[in-house]
């Protein structure tokens, strides 16, 4: 027989969105557990996004997160686009009337919410299995799941919250989905390095041997992406050979990318993705669950956020003052934004690649439109607020 208990909100999985939806319920008095198959130190130690929009700081911040973002965060107030061997410098404050990004990593967002969330009392149940939801057009769908000890448990729950990742087990539930989707020819090659960063904001470089992008953790360790083929084997990739392809891709007269040891490599495929309704009946799925973009745009961890700052008013509504109007516009409120990021994510995407095969036709196109970002104010504003956030949302307190 499994344990049984009850609460308001079940959450399906402890990454970004589903931590800060736990986080931000708990603001306005409502109970969640958040239910995750694998570890904590797993979590803390996934390596993923290190890019914030200036909305989402602003949201961390008015929720009590922003402390060591505040301490540890570096502020860029834009990008240089590098093309034909030449850097070119977008200047977002100018641009945009002053607004900026902030590099934090992922890894960081989602230890100071656990933290938050564990100092507040809440309950996360790491290094769950065989976890499912069942009951979600009733109004008390179920979350099971084995206990780290292997107890069977049940919780009766108001909403589901399907925060699980793209590989996640909450999708599949909402019966006639419908699924946009774009693979693209090659994936990327990231690693981290305990190397100085080389440059003081990032670095988008189109090289005719594919691009390659310079991001940072730290004064100390370096960020760095390399087109590869989709599927390339990790083997293929030598540390020599990566230092040897980043100086390449990145050089510039009088200039070299600082190296150092690498501590962490990883191959990402390249994916547009988006699926919806992003609700059906009490289950509501938030981030990668329901959407997926290239992380050429910085887009997705921003997107996981936003959704769930809406997803937390919605529920707040209903489970509060018993007024489903916000639920009910959920979905379609979500899917604005994330096909506004869908189009800037898959722009960038195929502006700074090179497919294999591409044709001559094809890099004068992507020269030709990044010589007018890079000299027409307007096309430069464009992907200035783009990128550092369309829209911003706020946290309603
Ligand atoms: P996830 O982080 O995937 O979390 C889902 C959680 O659910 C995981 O902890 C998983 O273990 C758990 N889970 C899965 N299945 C189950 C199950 N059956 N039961 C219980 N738990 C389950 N975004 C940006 O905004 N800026 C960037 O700079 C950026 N760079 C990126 C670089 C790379 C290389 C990659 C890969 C991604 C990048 N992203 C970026 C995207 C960003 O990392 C994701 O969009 C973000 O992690 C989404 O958060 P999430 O909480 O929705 O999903
Ligand atoms: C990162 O720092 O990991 C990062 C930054 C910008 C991107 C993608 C990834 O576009």
């Amino acid at each position: 027989m499994a344990v049984t208990s009850r609460t308001q909100v079940g959450i399906v999985g402890a990454g970004p969105a589903g931590l800060l939806l736990s986080h931000l319920l708990g603001l306005y008095g409502i109970e969640s557990i958040i239910v995750e198959n694998r570890s904590r130190a797993y979590c803390e130690a996934r390596q993923r996004a290190g890019l914030l929009e200036a909305g989402t700081v602003e949201v961390l911040r008015s929720v009590g997160l922003g402390k060591r973002m505040d301490a540890e965060g570096m502020e860029h107030g834009g990008i240089y686009l590098q093309f034909e061997g030449e850097r070119h410098h977008l200047d977002f404050r100018s641009l945009t009337n002053g607004r900026w990004v902030t590099i934090y990593a992922q890894t960081e967002i989602v230890k100071d919410i656990i933290a938050a969330r564990l100092a507040a009392g809440a309950q996360i149940e790491f290094s769950a299995s065989e976890v499912a939801v069942s009951g979600v057009t009733s109004d008390r769908p179920v979350l099971s799941y084995l206990d780290e000890s292997g107890v069977a448990r049940e919780v009766s729950c108001d909403v589901i919250a399907g925060c699980d990742g793209f590989h996640g087990i909450c999708r599949p539930l909402i019966p006639n989905l419908s699924v946009y989707e774009r693979t693209y020819p090659y994936s990327w090659l990231g690693i981290l390095a305990d190397a100085a960063p080389s440059t003081d904001e990032l670095i988008y470089s189109r090289h005719h041997d594919g691009f390659a992008l310079y991001s940072m953790r730290s004064p100390e360790v370096s960020r760095l992406y390399l087109q590869v083929p989709p599927d390339e084997p990790i083997g293929n990739w030598p540390d020599d050979r990566i230092w040897a392809e980043l100086q390449k891709r990145f050089a510039l007269d009088g200039w070299s990318v600082g190296e150092g040891a690498i501590t962490d490599k990883s191959v990402t495929a390249m994916r547009s993705f988006v699926a919806g309704p992003m609700r059906h009946g009490r289950l509501f799925l938030a981030g990668d669950a329901a959407h997926i973009v290239p992380p050429t745009g910085a887009k997705g961890l921003n997107l996981a956020l936003s959704d769930v700052v809406v997803l937390a008013a919605a529920l707040r509504a209903a489970l509060v003052s018993q007024s489903w109007e916000l639920a009910d516009a959920y979905s379609d409120t979500c899917l604005d934004r994330v096909w506004r990021a869908t189009h800037f994510s898959w722009w960038m995407t195929s502006m700074l690649h090179v497919a294999p095969g591409a044709d001559a036709f094809e890099s004068q196109l992507q020269l030709s439109q990044l010589r007018y970002v890079t000299s027409s104010r307007a096309a430069a504003l464009s992907l200035a607020e783009n990128y550092s956030g369309y829209k911003p949302l706020r946290f309603e307190h």
